[in-house]
């Protein structure tokens, strides 16, 4: 049992009153470290570490985090699709040493897992999308930032310490759009990520049933007109469908990603995409990566799993661009298996809500933490002691 720290204060009120306050102090940093070991004798993967944040979280903001479209067969799929695919490991290999390291679009990061962008971080955890960037670059990562996000790019751009990327929809206001970029680069993320899945919201029936809106005090922030920027509003409605759908637009063609990459001198990776031949059209317009992704199983049910598209993806930009994939990454296994079908490397998106929801910054080193662990016993059962040796003949049906 950890001390309650009323009940001590009551005590040492009484009874020591010189000390109290150094005394009450170390009482709270021992109940805080006891907190967190038990934490960790919980949280021995990442399921577990969504298990400890459903508890936390208010109903309405699980749901959200983890809902999918209509049956969420896609949802089921992503992750079933990891649990298929066999590891064909090698032996007698040396991985006493092991680099997990790699490099995108010209910056080392230390291990090929980034932070998806995901929605209202504040929703998870008061510390909301500083607490992820400071996570992100204590793991030496990237964290791609939505433009969803309830902290503001700069504020964000000023906490971190890796790259960050952002992440924008085409929205019917090109004027709005152009400075959102405009803004973004001179708050000075590395990439844009424009996400192309996304010409209306998908159905999330759990959002809907619980008529899912922002709480006072929360709003995403980088999307109010300038002279509302700083102030707090609330944005609500039943399901994102009406809340949001003004900042996208059903009409996006290919010619508008040549529009947008004509707007910045940022990279461009285009985020969404599920087919050979849009993989290879993106590269054709000039995207400097692409995501295979179904956003997490939330815009089109029955998407097929992001896995078992990769390959012919990749194939399909034949090395020209990175090829980042995400979609139920949930094991550093997972991450072994993605590289060996051609990802670059991966996203996860869930994992840091549910670490930002259990324990804010430290939640999602925890996430991050579990995986980098994870893969790297990975790697060393597969036999192989860098990334270039994962290779695609290691997995198989
Ligand atoms: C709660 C939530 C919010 C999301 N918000 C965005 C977003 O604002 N922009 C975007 O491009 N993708 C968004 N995504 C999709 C993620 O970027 C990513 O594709 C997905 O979460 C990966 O799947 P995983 O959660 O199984 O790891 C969101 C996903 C979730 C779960």
């Amino acid at each position: 049992m950890s001390p309650a720290p009323e009940r001590i204060r009551t005590d040492l009120q009484g009874k020591v009153p010189v000390a109290s306050e150094t005394i009450l102090n170390q009482a709270l940093v021992a109940s805080r470290l006891l907190a967190k070991c038990r934490l960790a004798m919980k949280v021995l993967n990442l399921l577990d570490l969504e298990q400890v944040a459903k508890e936390k979280l208010p109903q309405m903001a699980y749901d959200y985090f983890a809902s999918g479209a209509w049956d969420e067969v896609t949802l089921r799929e992503n992750r079933a699709a990891f649990e298929r695919l066999k590891v064909f490991y090698r032996v007698l290999v040396d991985v006493s040493r092991r680099d997990l390291s790699t490099t995108i679009l010209g910056r080392k990061i230390s291990l090929p897992i980034l932070f998806a962008p995901t929605a209202f971080h504040k929703l998870a955890h008061p510390d909301g999308e500083l607490a992820t960037v400071r996570a992100a670059g204590k793991a030496g990562t990237i964290m791609v930032l939505s433009s969803l996000s309830t902290t503001s790019v700069e504020a964000v751009m000023r906490a971190a310490t890796a790259p960050v990327w952002f992440q924008l929809y085409i929205n019917k206001d090109r004027k709005f759009t152009r400075d959102l970029v405009a803004r973004v680069e001179a708050a000075g993320c590395a990439a844009l990520m424009v996400t192309v899945d996304t010409p209306e919201w998908g159905r999330r029936e759990r959002d809907v049933r619980n008529q899912f809106h922002l709480p006072p005090g929360l709003a995403a922030v980088n999307l109010l007109p300038s002279n509302a920027r700083g102030k707090i509003i609330s944005q609500s409605g039943a399901g994102m469908g009406q809340a949001f759908s003004w900042m996208l637009d059903a009409s996006v063609t290919w010619k508008d990603l040549d529009w947008l990459r004509s707007l910045t001198k940022l990279p461009v990776i285009v985020k969404g995409i599920c087919r050979a031949d849009d993989a290879d059209r993106s590269v054709e317009h000039g995207a400097s990566g692409i995501v295979v992704s179904n956003h997490g199983a939330r815009q089109m049910d029955t998407a097929p799993a992001t896995l078992d598209v990769l390959p012919r993806c990749a194939d399909a930009v034949a090395g020209r661009v990175p090829v980042l994939l995400d979609g139920g990454v949930r094991r550093g296994l997972d991450v072994l298996k993605a590289l060996a079908l051609g990802a670059t490397a991966v996203q996860i998106g869930r994992p840091v809500l549910w670490g930002l929801a259990t324990d804010g910054q430290s939640g999602v080193e925890t996430a991050i933490n579990l995986l980098r662990e994870e893969f790297d016993l990975a790697l060393a059962l597969a036999g192989c002691a860098n990334l270039s040796s994962i290779t695609r003949d290691l997995v198989g049906g």
